[in-house]
């Protein structure tokens, strides 16, 4: 899922020069062609068009999706790499927003993955939830984006237990920063939000808003190597819950671990990371 872009994208080429089977869920299908177009000629990829905030889209997907399960001669492999970012201070976050964005990344991916689940349990399977690091450590500004990478780590942690000694087995991966367009459509959003943080008493978030922007762009792991990464992780016999991927996150994690709380946070208004 999300075969179109970044590690989505990256997961599709590793898959294929693995020489793997493929069914590449995207919004657009004929988008691919131009990717697909790089590929071997006896590359093994069909496309299917699933937009995650559409329930008829989810339903149609699903339907092609358990079809081509089951003429799969092996274990499965899910690889939910769909997701959007967003920059908003949590006092001007509306319900709508909440709802328009757990529905892309947590509601429409799992409603899908929920679909094919009876096809899994007859093939057996791995699925691998693209999370991040932000799940565990939020930032300013990007509490709606942390809340659902946070709601995903727990439905993981939860569906592991309930799927224990079945022959499925529900993985996190959490990369920190990954050089994707992600980073060009949070830019995007981030110029939309600057005029409304001028209005009176919201001048601090103005200033957070202008210090992410000064900074450099975030610079960090490929996706090719995060896609050899999510190949290794469908190819582990059983996964562990999560996966950091990315010095920075292992940096991250590690100082958050190990830092009282203020500490840190004293370090976060610092870095702003
Ligand atoms: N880049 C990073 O630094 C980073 C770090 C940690 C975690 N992540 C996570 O990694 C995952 C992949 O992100 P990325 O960096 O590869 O970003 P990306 O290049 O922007 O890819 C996002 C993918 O999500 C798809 N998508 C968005 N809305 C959708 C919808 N309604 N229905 C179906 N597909 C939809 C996009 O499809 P379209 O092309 O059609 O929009 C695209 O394929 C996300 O979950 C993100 O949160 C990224």
């Amino acid at each position: 899922m999300g075969a179109s872009s970044g590690i989505g994208l990256a997961c599709l080429q590793e898959f294929v020069s693995r020489g793997w089977r493929v069914l590449a869920c995207v919004r657009q299908p004929a988008a691919l062609n131009a990717a697909l177009a790089q590929f071997p000629p006896a590359h093994r990829v069909e496309c299917v068009s699933l937009d995650v905030s559409c329930g008829d889209s989810i339903r149609r997907a699903a339907g092609t999706a358990m079809d081509w399960i089951s003429e799969a001669s092996a274990a499965v492999g899910i690889v939910n790499a769909i997701g959007v970012g967003a920059v908003k201070p949590v006092e001007l976050t509306s319900s709508d927003d909440y709802h328009d964005l757990f529905q892309v990344n947590v509601f429409g991916p799992m409603a899908f993955i929920q679909a094919l689940m009876p096809s899994l349990r007859k093939q057996g399977g791995r699925i691998v939830h693209v999370g991040s690091t932000s799940g565990r450590i939020a930032s300013p500004l990007t509490g709606n984006y942390a809340a659902t990478k946070a709601t995903l780590d727990a439905l993981v942690a939860c569906q592991r237990l309930e799927l224990a000694g079945s022959n499925i087995h529900v993985t996190l991966l959490e990369p920190g920063v990954v050089n994707t367009p992600f980073w060009d459509k949070l830019k995007a959003q981030q110029q939309h939000l600057l005029p409304a943080l001028r209005a009176d008493g919201l001048e601090r978030y103005e200033r957070l808003l202008g210090r992410r922007d000064s900074g450099n762009p975030p610079s960090g792991s490929s996706p090719a190597q995060v896609a050899r990464q999510v190949a290794a992780l469908l190819a582990t016999r059983v996964p562990r819950r999560r996966y950091a991927f990315g010095k920075d996150a292992y940096r991250k994690l590690a100082l958050q671990r190990l830092l009282p709380d203020r500490w840190f946070e004293w370090l976060q208004m610092r870095r702003l990371g």
